[in-house]
């Protein structure tokens, strides 16, 4: 069986599904790939292959795919949304140099591709509450001109050269194995990792900037599900819309407090504000549902009780917390 590479293995999203598909596949089947050997701290398994290569390097990616005889590439490998405002030309050349090397070679070879998307492709335009899968997409971010860019540039290799890529538009995504990477949604894992510490917090976001969000569970069940389906059903190349629960950050404190009655929640918005702002706050995923048969098992109440209840294990077992 050929294998998998699953690039931008140390992040949020590539830690998780790098598990996931070696509990499936087999260790040795799953190869990770990032700029650094995966940190001791982060949940990632230590016994299979990892490769240290820069995904702008096509000859070191050609290699990697080779070596291995990898079959399926996901392409994680990107900088996020608050990071790339820092950096707009390293973000472009990772996120379109990568991606569009990993296209190119996987015309190449025949291999099949996951390459995640963002509801970064939307902007002010867009209508905000159960955005349509096709509507009007005019990000203001760099992130968001290289997803949007990035899921033209997917949906012309599948329909030119035939390449099987699919693609999802993810929420902010909530998980307690590895920290976020410098997105505009990190802020609901930070004010959840802070009420598990017992500690208050301050929000770079505005209480009521309500945004899509997903539990990592059902982010990776929808990346497996969707690389799982028949092609021929499958309507959409550019990414599809995925909804989960839609929360305000004062919504998600209350939801905390349930859990712990004491949290206390400030708010200082910062420049992320504005980049919330021109995000939609809940997306029309009846396109996936159809289509593969996505279906969240998360809302509001059970991520949060889930979270906590991790976060508060990691704390016990590192002695920080009531010791
Ligand atoms: P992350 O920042 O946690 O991880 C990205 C990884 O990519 C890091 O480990 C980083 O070292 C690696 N990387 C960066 N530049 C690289 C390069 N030049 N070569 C090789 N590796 C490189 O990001 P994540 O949250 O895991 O996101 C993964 C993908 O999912 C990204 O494409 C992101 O845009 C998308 N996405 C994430 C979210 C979310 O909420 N986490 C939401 C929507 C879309
Ligand atoms: N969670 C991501 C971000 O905030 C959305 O793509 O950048």
């Amino acid at each position: 069986m050929s294998r998998f590479l699953v690039t931008g293995a140390n992040g949020q999203i590539g830690s998780e599904l790098v598990a996931a598909l070696r509990e499936r596949h087999g260790a040795r089947q799953v190869v990770g790939l990032d700029l650094k050997p995966p940190p001791a701290s982060n949940g990632q398994p230590r016994e299979g292959p990892f490769e240290e290569a820069d995904v702008r390097d096509r000859a070191a990616l050609a290699e990697v795919i080779s070596a291995y005889d990898v079959g399926t590439v996901y392409h994680l490998a990107s900088l996020l949304s608050a990071t790339g405002e820092q950096q707009p030309d390293r973000t472009w050349e990772v996120n379109m140099g990568g991606l569009k090397n990993v296209l190119d070679l996987a015309r190449g070879e025949g291999l099949r591709v996951f390459w995640p998307s963002s509801i970064a492709v939307f902007g002010p335009s867009t209508p905000k509450e159960n955005t349509p899968q096709q509507t009007v997409l005019d990000p203001t971010t760099i992130y968001g001109v290289t997803k949007r860019s990035g899921e033209l540039l997917c949906r012309y290799y599948h329909r030119r050269f035939g390449v099987d890529v699919r693609s999802l538009r993810y929420p902010g995504l909530i998980s307690y194995k590895t920290a976020p990477g410098g997105g505009t949604t990190d802020y609901a894992v930070e004010m959840l990792r802070r009420a598990a510490e017992g500690e208050d917090y301050t929000c770079f976001l505005d209480r009521g900037a309500r945004l899509p969000m997903m539990y990592m569970p059902d982010a990776i069940g929808a990346t497996l599900d969707l690389m799982g389906a028949e092609g021929e059903g499958l309507t959409v190349r550019e990414g599809y819309n995925v909804g989960a629960f839609s929360f305000t950050p004062e919504e998600l404190a209350e939801s905390i407090r349930g859990h712990v009655p004491g949290f206390r929640c400030s708010y200082a918005p910062d420049e992320r504000q504005q980049i919330a702002e021109a995000w939609p706050s809940s997306v029309d995923d009846g396109a996936a549902r159809r289509d593969w048969g996505w279906a969240p098992a998360y809302d509001l109440a059970a991520m949060t009780e889930d979270m906590l209840e991790h976060l508060r294990e990691e704390e016990w077992e590192s002695g920080s917390v009531g010791a």
